[in-house]
């Protein structure tokens, strides 16, 4: 396949040039290329970028598939140009031993439209499992509770954690004891409001620099997930190479204020913040201190977000559906101005790739996999609930409307995803493959930025 005329976002500059795809990788990326090719595609107006790597998703499969699965979500990937993600362990059973992994690396394969990955999860007694656990980029720690029983949060457990294991460390950071004193002052509250008051940013800081410590005094890679305050922006300045983080659109494009319109839908942990940590965290990403941009896509139904809010009794779920939007939402903020399709490109392609060590990814340079997207910077189209593929078919962004869309995705060389004048379609008989980890690349800060 021959891709011709498009703008194509290369790891230093976005030039007008061609890209050939053999056996489902790229072969060259030349301007001058005349050769014969089965399928010739003219992408004249459209710019070509690396399928965006998602290192933060929650599909559900196995055990709470009525909030979603692995071909809904990966419908949903492909749609949304994501051509990699990397799970969470909290489905049930949780991914919390080596066979629980294989068990979901197997019932990937025969599912995923797009490439997948899954971290292993941490208990308070399961180092063995951390220690022989291969086929995975990390291991995924709940400092601070969420969906699912997954808590790991006694110092004695994580030091073990962090002294005896060697793959790369994620987690989520908010303090357990201070979302448990700030509950007690809201025990019979409704008013959802209050989830970034229990879940505030005192929680948010303590959680992040006590995983931060960790990590420094025991020489350990980390990734910080979701990063939802400015005030935790200043404990990423890495010295040492160690430390990595991520930013979720939601903690981008949504503030406390939002509650009023949205209510439990926008209801997620870590809590939203306000206007200003939302400037704060798009100011770490202009500055490198922030690398990543995932998700979190977490799903639920609407029957389950539109519980009331009652924290410690059931209620309204923390979580929401991403994965088909969050390229879009950054293509339109291209299109505002407010960063450039190259560091959109840095931020949800290369640098997950880097940080987790995913061999052959997030870049468009031969001889790395043909995980490729068109995009129409100019095409402007509404989010609708309707037209979701996540499973319950809802977005908190239903109804904004974008400009800058994923017109066409190819996993592994193979087109899953098209929309044209016609409509759009997916191939439902694309397979992605298992990612691949190469942990002795030794993360973001040992592999060369472009
Ligand atoms: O809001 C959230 N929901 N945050 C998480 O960390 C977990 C997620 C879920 O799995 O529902």
């Amino acid at each position: 396949m021959l891709i011709r005329h498009a703008q194509v976002v290369l790891p230093t500059e976005t030039i007008a040039t061609s890209v050939l795809v053999e056996n489902g990788k790229i072969a060259a990326v030349d301007a001058a290329i005349h050769t014969q090719a089965d399928e010739i595609i003219d992408a004249a107006g459209l710019h070509l970028i690396p399928g965006v790597v998602d290192d933060q998703v929650h599909f559900r499969e196995p055990g709470l598939t009525h909030k979603e699965d692995l071909t809904t979500a990966t419908r949903a990937c492909a749609k949304g140009g994501v051509t990699t993600f990397l799970e969470m362990p909290n489905t049930n059973p949780t991914t919390t031993s080596v066979a629980a992994l294989h068990d979901k690396l197997a019932l990937a394969a025969n599912k995923c439209l797009v490439n997948y990955g899954f971290y292993i999860g941490a208990t308070t007694s399961n180092v063995s499992e951390l220690k022989a656990a291969r086929r995975t980029p990390g291991i995924k720690i709940f400092i601070g509770s969420s969906t699912g029983n997954m808590l790991v949060d006694e110092q004695a457990a994580l030091e073990a954690i962090f002294a005896e294991t060697s793959l790369p460390i994620c987690a989520h950071c908010e303090d357990e004891t201070t979302v448990r004193a700030n509950s007690a002052k809201f025990a019979d509250t409704h008013d959802v409001a209050d989830h970034s008051r229990i879940r505030d940013h005192q929680a948010a800081v303590i959680a992040t620099r006590r995983a931060i410590e960790l990590a420094h005094r025991h020489g350990h890679r980390f990734h910080v997930l979701h990063v939802s305050t400015a005030d935790e922006v200043p404990l990423l300045v890495d010295h040492r190479g160690l430390i990595t983080a991520e930013v979720c659109p939601h903690h981008l494009f949504f503030n406390v204020d939002d509650y009023a319109r949205l209510g439990t839908l926008v209801q997620m942990n870590p809590s939203l913040k306000t206007s200003a940590d939302c400037r704060g965290l798009w100011q770490a990403l202009q500055d490198g201190l922030i690398q990543v941009i995932a998700t979190d896509h977490a799903p639920h139904t609407l029957e389950e977000k539109k519980l009331p809010y009652s924290p410690g009794h059931g209620g309204s779920p923390s979580g929401l559906p991403a994965v088909e939007n969050s390229l879009a939402l950054l293509l339109n903020q291209v299109n505002q101005g407010r960063c450039t399709l190259q560091q959109v490109v840095h931020w949800m392609c290369d640098a997950p790739a880097r940080v987790w060590d995913i061999m052959n990814k997030g870049r468009i340079e031969p001889g790395y996999d043909a995980d490729l997207v068109l995009v129409d910077l100019n095409k402007t189209a509404t989010i609708r609930n309707e037209e979701q593929e996540t499973k319950n078919r809802w977005s908190p962004w239903h109804g904004e409307t974008l400009t800058g869309w994923p017109v066409r995705t190819w996993v592994m060389g193979q087109e899953v995803f098209r929309a044209d004048s016609s409509g759009s379609r997916i191939n439902s008989q694309v397979r992605g493959q298992e990612a691949t980890f190469d942990h002795a690349r030794g993360g973001y800060w040992s592999t060369t930025s472009p």
